[in-house]
């Protein structure tokens, strides 16, 4: 057993924890990102955006790239299927946004962009991969701007790409990449192969963060110990629970944190929530962003359906605090949930979406790729 690593080192980027908050579309957005980062250290890596819709100075695009003003390390993560477009928006990241760490996708796997070649499809073509990776850091390096990808175990069980993947990454000059241990046709669904993660650290030289089925901190510690990965990336295990990067800081200090929140605390934390959210997006969306977390924040307590649904419809921080205030305060935390899968989880599918003729080449150098400028869906 390996000792446990104490920072992550991506390229002349130095994180003082070895977590990194996965990248959620429609929920890692700014306000969320300072929410994890009150709790804890790490990495706290900006919603998926796209290269296209960047590049093409797309709105929606523009809006999605803020930054709280104490987020010091901007950390953002790139969509494309394009090599042009994935290194001009590079450049535009690190010229114009002062980024200071890259990720790119290639796991999403949503059929809307499976079809089109991109995301979690995409790996399969070897050739386009190293293209696309190599822009990026030909983009990055001049601003010493560390470049990651993130992938899955592959298309399906017969149709691998992550070892591969992680050889083109570390040829293309990648600081590290981020293995989800599920391939596109399991979707969320299943449990999260650590094997895999493990046998990527064996295949390449550079750090590789282990990613999938965190939910507490004990996870984390399970994971790096099992996988020798340099770090974990954790999504759903924090949605409603942004005090697991506090959990997850003491852990990789050596200590054993498992913080319970009474139903008061948790509340003040929902409200925090809100907060930062109305300040980002103004109250109006502030509250219309924060509907869709209130039955993560809730999970287990005892907060009636009617709560929930008036919570669920909340339009106004006034509300808000007149609903929170009916809550008991000194419920505890439910301990049942610890340990136990939140957010999506789904059922495989039975065969994944992809371009006409897509597996029967390998390699796909040069090929062009029809690539959305509005795609928002995510991993
Ligand atoms: C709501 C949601 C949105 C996601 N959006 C993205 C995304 O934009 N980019 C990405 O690489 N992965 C995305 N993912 C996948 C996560 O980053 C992560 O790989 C996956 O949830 C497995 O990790 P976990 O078991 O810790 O949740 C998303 C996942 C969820 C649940």
């Amino acid at each position: 057993m390996s000792a446990l690593p104490t920072s992550l080192t991506l390229g002349s980027l130095r994180v003082d924890v070895p977590v990194v908050l996965a990248p959620m579309a429609g929920i890692t957005n700014a306000a969320y990102r300072r929410l994890c980062a009150e709790q804890g250290a790490g990495l706290y890596v900006c919603e998926m955006i796209t290269s296209r819709g960047l590049v093409e100075g797309d709105q929606h695009t523009r809006d999605m790239l803020v930054f709280d003003e104490l987020e010091t390390t901007r950390s953002v993560q790139l969509y494309g299927t394009d090599p042009v477009y994935v290194g001009k928006a590079a450049e535009i990241l690190c010229a114009e946004y002062g980024v200071a760490h890259i990720d790119l996708n290639f796991g999403c796997p949503v059929p809307k962009v499976t079809r089109k070649g991109g995301g979690g499809a995409l790996p399969w073509k070897r050739g386009l991969l190293a293209e696309i990776l190599e822009q990026a850091v030909a983009a990055a390096t001049p601003y010493g701007v560390p470049v990651t990808m993130k992938t899955r175990k592959g298309i399906d069980d017969d149709h691998l790409t992550y070892l591969d993947a992680g050889r083109i990454a570390q040829e293309a000059g990648c600081a590290a990449i981020a293995l989800h241990g599920r391939t596109v046709a399991q979707a969320y669904s299943g449990a999260a192969d650590w094997d895999a993660i493990a046998a990527l650290v064996e295949h390449v030289d550079i750090p590789v963060l282990g990613n999938g089925d965190v939910w507490e901190a004990a996870d984390a510690i399970r994971m790096v110990e099992q996988t020798g990965a340099a770090g974990v990336v954790v999504g759903r295990g924090c949605l409603g629970r942004p005090w697991l990067f506090r959990d997850l800081a003491a852990a990789f200090r050596g200590e054993e944190v498992a913080t319970l929140p009474t139903l008061g605390e948790v509340a003040a934390m929902m409200r925090r929530h809100a907060e930062l959210l109305c300040q980002h997006m103004g109250e109006e969306r502030g509250c219309k962003e924060f509907r869709k977390h209130v039955s993560w924040y809730l999970k287990g307590f005892a907060a009636g359906g009617e709560m929930r649904r008036s919570l669920g419809l909340v339009d106004s921080l006034a509300a808000l605090d007149r609903l929170l205030a009916e809550l008991d305060p000194s419920e505890p935390f439910p301990v049942a949930e610890l340990g136990s899968p939140r957010g999506r989880q789904g059922s495989p599918r039975e065969r994944v979406v992809l371009p006409e003729g897509w597996l029967d080449d390998a390699d796909g150098s040069g090929c062009h790729l029809q690539e959305d400028a509005s795609e928002t869906t995510g991993g």
